[in-house]
């Protein structure tokens, strides 16, 4: 039941640093959230999930928790967050938090109690291993770039894991206390009347082995066939599900690092509620700023064919804004941006939405080095600086895997501070190039912006059992071009999508009467080629049914 509540309302992802800042001071906050509740249940949102808001140095924006039951002051506090749970609860709205789990952040006690007392029972919350002959216990890299083991201080030959920044060691899942500690987060978020948890990189919780890593796959840290989607990792899960998740009623979804489509599908047995994986970010675009069409479809088609519950996402906070990486940046874009969203919610599985995707935010015109806050963007930079890369290449190297782009603030209006601050006040991080054109307040004013749309296509799916939780089955058709069929108790949409920015033949459809239910672009006479980027949802009754 939980996850037909994600199938049909999907999930609206927040970043709180950069949502609405209500006291001014640059940055988002839990008033700020409170503040836009109407805003998002004007959109058809009823399920949030918020990036970190825990006590955090911020080393990575708040993925280094230093304690998982307090709120970071910046955002605000206790009391401010279950207002928001009550105020979101009243327009059935759904929290969920993001729980980041494999690692903490190294402020956190466990941590520090661990380096001062080696005999301390903390020790074994985390993975400190001897390195031999000064060097490292293993091969392994992280995942930000680096050997995944940091020297302890004033202890020679003393290592400990992080699969990501030095700052956020990982945790032992093969500690008991661990797990219990963990569980204990859970219900105490469930106490408050949290929904459930979007698990940060939770397929690599769980280390098998510490021997060195033999594959070498450029998309991948070393080591990653010791820790990716193990079996004690699904043991972890489905206990978690079956002692906290399910007798509260509440979600689990997966961010899974390093994992294929058929790994991905493993994790849906009494595991998660739904997941999402990472190659649909990054499918053959090393260095490429744009994905290509017959690469996205590719990859649409077989997560689609091969997981039951798929989290369709193609924003977040750790990636380039989607217009401009799936869509051509131009004259087309603004279809483009539609295109996606009727995309997502037209496919099988949970459709997830980022904060200004529904506004077609894209990337900064221009990021220098100082007005980044990433962490990975910050390293790259570093390393690049020491292989005496020119700072062009380097700047372009950094901001292509950097993840600011996606972490700007939010404009709702069109006066000083664009509604996300104070009026006269300075943003955390600058403010996107099109704040101006492309905002909430402009949105609603016009009838034919990607906000009006969005609403259109979001309320559409959300009011259509056959696109909430129909089957799908793709139909042949042009290699840049997508057709398919969802199908649920005898009845049948069809919906069609030109992913490139050039005009296309429309392909055969299945037998039977067609009404459209949807389209990107306004109506026109001819409907017998597909112009760049369009997309169609129609409803086709069986031949010789009249079922609608
Ligand atoms: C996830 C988060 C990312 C973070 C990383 C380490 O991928 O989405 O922002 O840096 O995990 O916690
Ligand atoms: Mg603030």
């Amino acid at each position: 039941m939980e996850q037909d509540r994600l199938r049909r309302y999907g999930v609206y992802q927040i970043y709180p640093i950069s949502f609405c800042d209500s006291d001014g001071d640059g940055k988002g906050d839990l008033k700020g959230i409170l503040s836009k509740l109407d805003y998002l249940s004007s959109l058809g949102i009823h399920n949030l999930w918020l990036s970190p808001i825990y006590v955090s140095p911020m080393r990575d924006m708040g993925y280094d928790i230093a304690d998982y039951y307090a709120i970071n002051p910046i955002f605000g506090t206790m009391e401010d967050f279950a207002t928001l749970v009550k105020e979101a609860e009243k327009r059935d709205i759904k929290i969920i938090m993001d729980l980041v789990v494999n690692h903490t952040s190294s402020d956190h006690p466990w941590f520090q109690e661990a380096l001062k007392a080696p005999d301390s029972k903390y020790r074994d919350y985390y993975i400190f291993r001897k390195g031999e002959n000064g060097k490292r216990p293993n091969n392994w890299t992280s995942s930000f770039g680096g050997s995944a083991w940091e020297e302890v201080e004033g202890e020679k030959g003393t290592y400990y894991l992080h699969l990501y920044g030095k700052e956020q060691p990982d945790l032992n899942w093969h500690n008991e206390e661990v797990y219990q500690e963990v569980k204990k987060i859970l219900n105490f978020w469930m106490d408050k009347g949290v929904y459930g948890f979007r698990c940060d990189v939770i397929s690599e919780i769980y280390k098998t082995s510490f021997e060195d890593g033999k594959k070498r796959k450029i998309s991948e840290p070393v080591g990653a066939e010791h820790f990716i989607a193990q079996k004690g990792c699904h043991q972890i899960l489905k206990r978690l599900r079956k002692e906290v998740i399910q007798p509260r009623h509440g979600v689990l979804i997966g961010e899974l690092y390093g994992v294929d489509d058929k790994q991905a599908q493993e994790f849906l047995d009494g595991e998660l509620d739904t997941l999402f994986g990472f190659e649909i970010t990054h499918t053959k675009s090393l260095l490429r700023q744009r994905i290509r069409p017959k690469d996205f479809k590719n990859v649409l088609v077989k997560w689609q064919e091969n997981v039951s519950c798929n989290g369709n996402y193609l924003e977040n906070h750790d990636q380039h804004r989607s217009v401009g990486k799936y869509v051509k940046r131009g004259r087309d874009e603004i279809a483009g941006a539609k295109m996606l969203l009727t995309l997502l919610c037209a496919l099988k599985g949970v459709p997830f939405f980022y904060q200004g995707q529904e506004l077609a935010l894209v990337d900064y015109n221009h990021l220098s080095e100082e007005e980044s806050h990433d962490i990975v963007r910050k390293f790259l930079e570093e390393l690049l600086k020491k292989y005496a890369v020119p700072p062009f290449l380097r700047h372009f190297i950094a901001r292509k895997f950097g993840r600011d782009d996606a972490r700007g603030p939010m404009p709702f209006s069109s006066i000083d501070g664009f509604g996300f601050t104070l009026p006269g006040r300075k943003p955390w991080q600058k403010f996107y190039d099109v704040s101006k054109e492309r905002n909430v307040e402009r949105g609603e004013k016009d009838p034919s912006s990607v906000l009006s749309y969005f609403r259109k296509a979001l309320s559409l799916r959300q009011s259509d059992d056959v696109l909430s939780f129909g089957e799908i089955s793709f139909l042949p058709s042009d290699r840049e071009v997508l057709l398919f069929l969802r199908t649920y108790q005898g009845k049948r949409r069809v919906a069609l999508f030109n992913l490139s920015d050039k005009r296309k033949e429309v392909p055969s459809f299945p037998e039977g009467k067609k009404d459209l239910l949807l389209s990107n672009v306004y109506p026109r006479k001819k409907e017998d080629s597909l112009l760049p980027y369009e997309s169609r949802i129609y409803r086709i009754d069986e031949p010789f049914s009249k079922n609608g």
